[in-house]
């Protein structure tokens, strides 16, 4: 029996691994242990998912969470650590790239635990990112590098990292998007409960370092919001990131006028929210994707992004948010558009794929 650490901490990776861990604890052969580090922990951020989604329990919850980069990554390293210490497990999977991915991988590899790194070889090409040097870094861990797509596989090879390491496995969030997709059409009451038209709202949300740890760029990216609120109504889910950052800053009252802002909600209300949506505005990771698993147009508020697919497909504009005219300007120039017939994220069985190869890691 071979027995599986797997390492979560942030929201994105909850529903990630959701999916994978239906796959892994249906094959013969693994076991899995979860260890949640603590860095979400809200109810909203955390829990909900838990519940929702049929994750099982963690085994070891480390209570980590808040605080400076190093803090937290260095806190997560010694416990985690110690969590391997104990259960001496034959693998450990980490998913994306939080600071609790590199603190699981980095952790494992001094062990010379082999890594097996989930959403592999996504790169920005921008190193100010925290993102970016957590992905890099887990990368260069890891001794399975399960990909979402191609441009994943080339960014991998051109690091000079062996082919053989690579198994293109598709996405795991397309796979939670199938699987969760109808039961959030069935259970979920949120349009309903904000007076919400089906295609008559734009579903915003914003959380990147990028944007709310620059004042000035977070007023633009809100200004923006505010005036394409004019045109549609705009739903904004707020991360606590972003609340606080607005709170601390005075701006919570002025985005409450005009914006429909709510509470982090749970996956299959999120999930409904971007169906029914006429545009998805971000600059999440994650809600990039699903828009397009859900074929609704996105405007990302970055100046690049890691999903390349989906811009060539027409599917994502990239909208730097340099004024708030040029927000409001993607966004209104955004709606009722449509890309092309793709299909980059793999067939929804990415998850299988990453049980089945698990079983040969050790
Ligand atoms: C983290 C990830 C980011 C990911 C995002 C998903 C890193 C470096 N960043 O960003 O890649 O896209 O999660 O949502 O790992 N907070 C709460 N309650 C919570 C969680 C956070 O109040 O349950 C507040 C705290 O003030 C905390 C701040 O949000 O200090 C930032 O949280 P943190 O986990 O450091 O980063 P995120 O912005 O959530
Ligand atoms: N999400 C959610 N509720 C919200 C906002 C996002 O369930 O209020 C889900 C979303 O559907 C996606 C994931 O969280 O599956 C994306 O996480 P996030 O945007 O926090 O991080 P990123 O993907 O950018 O790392």
């Amino acid at each position: 029996m071979m027995k599986i650490v797997t390492v979560v901490g942030a929201r994105p990776q909850f529903i990630k691994a959701a999916a994978v861990s239906r796959a892994v604890r249906a094959t013969p052969g693994l076991r899995e242990l979860l260890v949640h580090t603590g860095q979400h922990y809200d109810d909203n951020m955390s829990a909900v998912f838990f519940e929702e989604l049929g994750i099982p329990r963690p085994d070891h919850h480390l209570g980590i969470g808040g605080g400076p980069h190093g803090a937290m990554t260095g806190r997560m390293l010694e416990a985690v650590e110690r969590t391997l210490l104990d259960e001496k497990p034959d693998a450990v999977l980490v998913y994306g790239d939080t600071n609790s991915t590199l603190a699981g991988a980095l952790a494992a590899a001094k062990l010379h635990i082999p890594v097996a790194h989930v959403e592999a070889g996504l790169r920005s090409f921008n190193r100010r990112m925290p993102e970016e040097l957590n992905r890099v870094l887990t990368d260069h861990l890891a001794e399975r590098l399960f990909t979402p797509t191609a441009a994943a596989d080339e960014n991998l090879l051109r690091e000079g990292l062996p082919p053989e390491r690579i198994r293109r496995v598709g996405d795991v969030m397309y796979d939670a998007a199938l699987f969760f997709g109808e039961r959030a059409a069935r259970t979920s009451g949120i349009l309903q409960a904000h007076g919400l038209h089906p295609k008559g709202y734009i579903l915003a949300t914003i959380h990147r370092a990028e944007n709310t740890d620059d004042p000035g760029r977070l007023a633009t990216v809100m200004e923006g919001l505010r005036a394409a609120a004019a045109r549609m109504p705009v739903m904004l889910p707020l991360h606590p990131r972003t609340r606080r950052t607005l709170q601390d800053r005075g701006l919570l009252e002025r985005v409450a006028t005009g914006l429909t802002l709510v509470d982090p909600v749970g996956y299959l209300d999120m999930v409904m929210l971007e169906k029914n949506a006429a545009l998805v505005v971000t600059d999440s990771g994650g809600v990039q994707k699903e828009a397009f698993f859900h074929q609704v147009p996105c405007v990302t508020l970055r100046d690049e992004t890691e999903w390349v697919e989906l811009v060539e497909a027409g599917w994502n504009r990239l909208c730097p948010p340099r004024s708030p005219e040029a927000v409001a300007g993607g966004i209104i120039a955004a709606l009722g558009s449509r890309g092309r017939d793709v299909q980059p994220y793999g067939d929804g069985h990415a998850a299988e794929r990453i049980a089945a190869e698990l079983v040969h890691l050790a």
